[in-house]
C-alpha cells in the first residue's frame, strides 16, 4: 500500500500546473504524479498554435474572446464558465511564464497569433512548437521540488472507491468518495495500490479510438473509462473534434498537424483540382470554426472521390512562414514538399474531445475527493466545438481553481483504514497478445467508418452492435489474463468509443462538432453540401 496525500495521474499541463501549485502551498504534503508513458509524452506536448488570452486590450476584450467562444460552442457552453475562464486567463499565463515559459516576441510585445473562429489575433506562442516549451517549463519545475514524487510508466486501471472499499454493488445514484488508485507499474509488472486523500483525473484525450489522429499513442480514453466505471458523471463526449488540416501522409500514425495558425496568417484551402471552396460554406471562409471546415473538406473529398485536399502557403512571404512554423516547414521539406512552390496535402483528423467527465467551475466531479482538469473534462468551456487554442487555457484554469478550493478542504480529508489491495488470483498469462492487436483496430475502424465527422441512424447502430461484442470477447480476455497496459488500454478504448456512440444515439439535433445526417441541421447553412 502506498499512501500519498495527492495523487495525480497524468503528466500534461493540468497535472504538472496542479503538482507545483499544490507543492508550493502545501510544504509538507506528499504528492505523486503517476504518467503512463515517459514523463512529457501527452498530448500538450504536442500542441502547435499557442494558447488564447486577451493580451493587446486596446484592439481586443474580454468581450470579444467570450463571443468567439461561445459562437464556436454552437450555444452549448456554459456562459458562466467561459467568462470566469477567460477573465482569468492572463492571470494564469503569467503564472506559466514565471515557470519558465518563452513565447515568441516581436521587439518587447508578444507576437500574436491568429486561428479559426478568432475575431482577433490574441494567440501567443512559441514558433509552431508551443506545448513541447510549456511541457520543458512544467517538468523543469516539478522536478525542483522535492515533495513531488513523479513515476514514469505507471499506468492507472481503475480508481478506488466504496465499490472496493464495502465490496457492494454501487449504483450511479449513490453519493461515493474516491480513495485513490490501482496503478500498474510496468517496470515490476505488478499492481499497486495508491491511498490517496484527493485523486485528479489528468488523464487527457482519446484520440486513438480513432484511426486517423493527431493525438499521440497515450491518447487512449483512460480517464473517461476509468471515471465511468466508478459511477462518475460523463457528459457530452458525442462532441469529438475533427482539425481540418493533418498532414496527408499515408502510412504516418499519429497524423501531423498542419496548425490552424498557418490559416490565420493567410494560407488558402484549394480542392483536388486547385480551386478554393470555403467561400461555398462560410462568410469566415478558412477562418471559419473547425466543425465548419472539417465537414466542408469531408464533403469536398467525398464529391472529388479524392483522399485529401490541399493548403496553399505559396503566397505568404517564405522568411515569415519559416520564423513562425520552423517545426512544420521541416517536416513538409522532410517528405518533398517544399512551401515556397508546392500546396500541402491536408485532410481532417480527430483530435479534440469537447466532453468528459463533468466537473464544476471548482474542478469537482461527482465523486467526492476526486478532481479532474484538462482535456478528460466536460467543463462547460467548449459547448459543442472547442475554439482553438482554448484547451491548454482549460487545463491551467481549472487545475488552479481545483487548488483553491483545496487550500480550505485538504486539511479536513482523512483516508479510510480499509483500503483492500489488488487482487489477480486466477489470472494466467495471455499468450494471444495479436487478439488485442486485432480488437484495437476494429474500434478504430468502427468508429472512423461509423461516428466520425459525419454520422447517420444506422451508422450510429452499427458501432452500438460490433462495440457490444467487442466489449464480450474484451470482458472474457480482462478477466481471465495477467494485466498489461494493451489489455487496459483496449478495455479502456472500447468503453470510450461505446460511450461516444451512445452519447451521439441520444442527441437528437446537430450542433457545433456533431453532425448526423438524418437530423435536422440547426443553425449552420451547409445542410445539403455536407449530406
Ligand atoms: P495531456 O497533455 O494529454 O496529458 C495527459 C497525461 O495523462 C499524459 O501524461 C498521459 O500519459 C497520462 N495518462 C493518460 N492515461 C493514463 C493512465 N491510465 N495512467 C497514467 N497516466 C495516464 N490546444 C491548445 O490550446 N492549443 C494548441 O495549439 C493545441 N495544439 C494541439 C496540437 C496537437 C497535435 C494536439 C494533439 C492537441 C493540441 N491541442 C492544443 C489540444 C491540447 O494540447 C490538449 O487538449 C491539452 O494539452 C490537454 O492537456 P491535458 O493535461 O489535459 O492532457
Ligand atoms: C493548431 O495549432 O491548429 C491546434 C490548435 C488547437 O488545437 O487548439
Amino acid at each position: 500500500m502506498h499512501k500519498t496525500d495527492f495523487l495525480i495521474i497524468g503528466s500534461g499541463i493540468a497535472g504538472l500546473s496542479f503538482a507545483l501549485k499544490i507543492a508550493s502551498h502545501f510544504k509538507n504534503a506528499s504528492i505523486t504524479i503517476v504518467t503512463k508513458s515517459e514523463k512529457n509524452e501527452c498530448n500538450t506536448k504536442y500542441a502547435q498554435g499557442g494558447i488564447a488570452t486577451v493580451w493587446n486590450k486596446t484592439v481586443d476584450s474580454f468581450e470579444q474572446h467570450i463571443k468567439d467562444t461561445l459562437v464556436a460552442g454552437d450555444g452549448l457552453c456554459d456562459e458562466g464558465v467561459v467568462k470566469m475562464v477567460i477573465e482569468e486567463a492572463p492571470e494564469r499565463i503569467l503564472e506559466l511564464i514565471e515557470w519558465g515559459t518563452n513565447f515568441d516576441k516581436n521587439k518587447e510585445q508578444f507576437s500574436l497569433g491568429r486561428e479559426g473562429g478568432h475575431s482577433q489575433f490574441r494567440i501567443l506562442h512559441h514558433k509552431d512548437i508551443t506545448g513541447a516549451e510549456i511541457e520543458r517549463a512544467l517538468i523543469e519545475q516539478v522536478e525542483k521540488n522535492e515533495n513531488i514524487h513523479f513515476l514514469e510508466h505507471h499506468f492507472a486501471i481503475d480508481l478506488i472507491t466504496e465499490h472496493q472499499v464495502t465490496k457492494k454493488r454501487i449504483t450511479r445514484k449513490e453519493k461515493t468518495t474516491c480513495y485513490g488508485a490501482y496503478v500498474l507499474d510496468e517496470y515490476k509488472n505488478i499492481v499497486k495500490t495508491f491511498a490517496a486523500k484527493v485523486t485528479m483525473l489528468a488523464t487527457g484525450g482519446n484520440g486513438q479510438v480513432y484511426s486517423t489522429t493527431t493525438n499521440p499513442i497515450v491518447a487512449t480514453g483512460d480517464g473517461i473509462a476509468m471515471a465511468y466505471r466508478a459511477k462518475a458523471e460523463i457528459s457530452e463526449v458525442e462532441f469529438i473534434q475533427f482539425h481540418p488540416t493533418a498532414l496527408y501522409n499515408p502510412g504516418e500514425y499519429p497524423a501531423f498537424l498542419i496548425s490552424e495558425a498557418v490559416r490565420g496568417e493567410g494560407a488558402i484551402l484549394r480542392d483536388y483540382f486547385g480551386e478554393r471552396f470555403m467561400q461555398k460554406y462560410d462568410e469566415r471562409e478558412e477562418l471559419a470554426s473547425r466543425d465548419i471546415v472539417a465537414r466542408a473538406i469531408d464533403s469536398e473529398l467525398k464529391k472529388s472521390g479524392s483522399p485529401h485536399v490541399y493548403l496553399d502557403c505559396t503566397h505568404i512571404p517564405y522568411e515569415k512562414f519559416k520564423k513562425h512554423f520552423p517545426n512544420i516547414t521541416e517536416k513538409c521539406l522532410s517528405i518533398g514538399i517544399d512551401v515556397r512552390e508546392d500546396y500541402i496535402p491536408v485532410s481532417p483528423a480527430q483530435h479534440y474531445i469537447c466532453g468528459g467527465v463533468s466537473i464544476s467551475k471548482k474542478a469537482k466531479t461527482s465523486i467526492k475527493n476526486l478532481y479532474a482538469s484538462g482535456e478528460v473534462t466536460r467543463s462547460g468551456l467548449h459547448g459543442a466545438n472547442r475554439l482553438a487554442s482554448n484547451s491548454l487555457l482549460e487545463g491551467l484554469v481549472f487545475s488552479h481553481n481545483a487548488f483553491k478550493n483545496l487550500t480550505k478542504r485538504f486539511p479536513k480529508i482523512e483516508l479510510p483504514n480499509h483500503i483492500p489491495e489488488w487482487n489477480d488470483s486466477g489470472v494466467v498469462k495471455n499468450m494471444e497478445k495479436i487478439l488485442i492487436t486485432h480488437d484495437r483496430n476494429e474500434v478504430k475502424t468502427i468508429m472512423s467508418n461509423y461516428v466520425g465527422i459525419v454520422r447517420s441512424n444506422e451508422r450510429l447502430l452499427r458501432a452500438e452492435k460490433r462495440l457490444l461484442n467487442l466489449y464480450e470477447d474484451n470482458k472474457r480476455l480482462y478477466n481471465h489474463s495477467e494485466l498489461s497496459v494493451d489489455l487496459c488500454e483496449l478495455r479502456n478504448l472500447i468503453t470510450t468509443a461505446y460511450l461516444i456512440t451512445q452519447f451521439s444515439k441520444n442527441r437528437k439535433e446537430n450542433r457545433g462538432g456533431f453532425y448526423n445526417a438524418d437530423l435536422m441541421r440547426l443553425s449552420k447553412k451547409c445542410h445539403s453540401e455536407c449530406k
